[in-house]
């Protein structure tokens, strides 16, 4: 793999990743970290597995034109993915930080929500929108990153979990933007309203946006209900 490494983004739990160029493009190296508390024949399994799915779902995304990175090398094996660098900062940077107008923010909410319902058109779920999945460059273009949890599905609750997610992170973490999430759903419902009836998938029909934001709140009562 002709990557040269400049700097490490990131050291998680499950995975180390590194800036750098790849053929002369700006690009990241995914490296999958091994757990120690896991068999590690039962780790491989499931890395292996985690990363061909990421791969696949990434590659399907690419091609339908949503702002996801592209995938230029894969070593599942050794647990490797290179990427293509998504430019920007992750929407909990932007929301932290005081020095962006407020019309800045509210564009880049309402695109994240237009690409959220983007990827759920395509029978495609996130599995773990948090605010540092979200990346947004200084013209409050949103790309979606980390597909290591992500799934294809057709069952409305699995999308409405998805907001859910995003929902409960932008209520706690985020308390000076109040209405985030209802700038968000604004965006993922007007997606709907511009692109039309969702084009069936090779599963089926997808469920509409009104359909998941409908589950959306069921879920929110759900969770006030039970504590
Ligand atoms: N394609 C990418 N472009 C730019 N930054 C990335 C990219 N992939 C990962 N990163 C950075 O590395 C961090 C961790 O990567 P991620 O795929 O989210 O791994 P994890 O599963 O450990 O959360 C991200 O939050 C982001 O800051
Ligand atoms: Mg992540």
């Amino acid at each position: 793999m002709a990557f040269v490494a400049s700097e490490r983004l990131h050291l998680g739990a499950e995975a180390e990743v590194w800036a750098g160029t790849w053929m002369g493009q700006h690009a990241v190296r995914k490296l999958r970290r091994p757990r120690k508390w896991r068999h590690p024949d039962l780790d491989l399994r499931l890395g292996h597995r985690r990363m061909m799915s990421e791969s696949r779902l990434l590659i399907r995304l690419k091609r339908r034109g949503l702002n996801v990175p592209a995938v230029w090398d894969l070593d599942p094996q050794s647990g490797r993915m290179i990427l293509e660098r998504m430019p920007g900062l992750p929407l909990i940077e932007i929301l932290r930080k005081s020095e962006h107008p407020q019309e800045f923010i509210n564009t880049t909410l309402r695109n994240t929500g237009a690409l959220i319902r983007r990827l759920h058109r395509e029978a495609i779920t996130h599995g773990d929108l948090s605010t540092n999945n979200i990346l947004v460059d200084e013209n409050a273009e949103v790309s979606l990153i980390d597909f290591g949890l992500a799934a294809i599905d057709y069952e409305i609750e699995r999308f409405g979990i998805d907001l859910h997610v995003i929902d409960e992170i932008l209520g706690a973490s985020h308390p000076d933007h109040t209405d985030a999430i209802e700038v968000l759903l604004e965006g993922y419902a007007s997606e709907e309203e511009r692109l039309g009836e969702a084009p069936e998938q090779s599963g089926g029909a997808v469920p509409t946006a009104e359909q998941v934001l409908k589950r959306l709140e069921e879920v929110r009562s759900r969770v006030r209900y039970h504590g």
